[in-house]
């Protein structure tokens, strides 16, 4: 599992976020083309239940909307403008469905799909998008990820055949996800913020035989710190940043 992707794996974070308003089809598109090796995704569900891609539970920052996703209906959020926010060349740009973007991209690139339903714990969202996973076969070209092992636990009931990894809060707040009590999940990716990244705590989960994918990594010392530690991916902002980053510490 996962050993197909190039090593330190290149995840566009939100798409390429620094140059296209994040989880549009924009930006995944732009992500695509500047070679990134994967892109992640943040899966909610609406309120009539369908799997849309947005990071925060309101759609205020990115939609100008004062209101929660799970109160809006799809035909509702996608009469929103999801791309001006970032700048009036994207104007107009809608907020995608996860069906959208795995039809549009599954087979072209890897999708890790982060499980974002935090407020809403018990809704149907990880076995609706294990659903829309399995009807297109993409069992092979996603990881599932959530800082909700329940919901990690609940995916992978329904695709045993897809890795999944356990995101892990900054600092202490993340430290229980950290230890051995995250083992416990059997996950194939630790997904710690970069500050938590050690050489101990990497050592530690790859004599697990899990991977070590860091987020969100910007700055390029942060890169090469993560590089020279030898963890398994980065999340990143911006791909091309990070591809000649991992071009030039191969060369050393
Ligand atoms: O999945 C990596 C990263 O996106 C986790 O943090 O807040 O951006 O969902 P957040």
């Amino acid at each position: 599992m996962l050993t197909h992707l190039p090593r330190p794996t290149i995840f566009a974070h939100r798409g390429a976020s620094r140059h296209a308003p994040e989880n549009t089809l924009a930006a995944f598109e732009l992500a695509i083309q500047q070679g990134a090796d994967a892109i992640e995704l943040d899966a909610k569900l609406t309120a009539d239940g369908q799997v849309v891609v947005i990071h925060d539970q309101s759609l205020e920052r990115t939609a100008a909307t004062a209101t929660k996703v799970k109160e809006m209906t799809l035909s509702q959020i996608k009469a929103l403008d999801a791309g001006s926010h970032f700048d009036c060349a994207f104007r107009g740009e809608p907020i995608p469905t996860l069906e959208e973007v795995l039809v549009n991209f599954g087979r072209l690139t890897y999708i890790n799909i982060e499980l974002t339903n935090y407020t809403s714990i018990l809704d149907d969202l990880p076995e609706k998008a294990a659903g829309l996973v399995k009807k297109y076969g993409l069992q092979k070209r996603v990881l599932f990820s959530s800082f909700n092992p329940v919901a990690l636990v609940r995916v992978r009931r329904q695709l045993p055949d897809c890795p999944i990894g356990l995101l892990a809060f900054p600092g202490l707040s993340g430290a229980l996800a950290r230890s051995r009590l995250g083992w416990l999940l059997s996950y194939q990716a630790l997904h710690p913020e970069l500050r938590d990244v050690t050489s101990a705590l990497v050592e530690k989960t790859h004599r697990r035989g899990a991977r070590v994918h860091v987020y969100t990594v910007n700055q390029v010392q942060d890169m090469q710190r993560l590089f020279a530690l030898k963890v398994d991916g980065i999340f990143t902002d911006d791909p091309i940043t990070a591809l000649q980053a991992r071009s030039l510490a191969k060369e050393r």
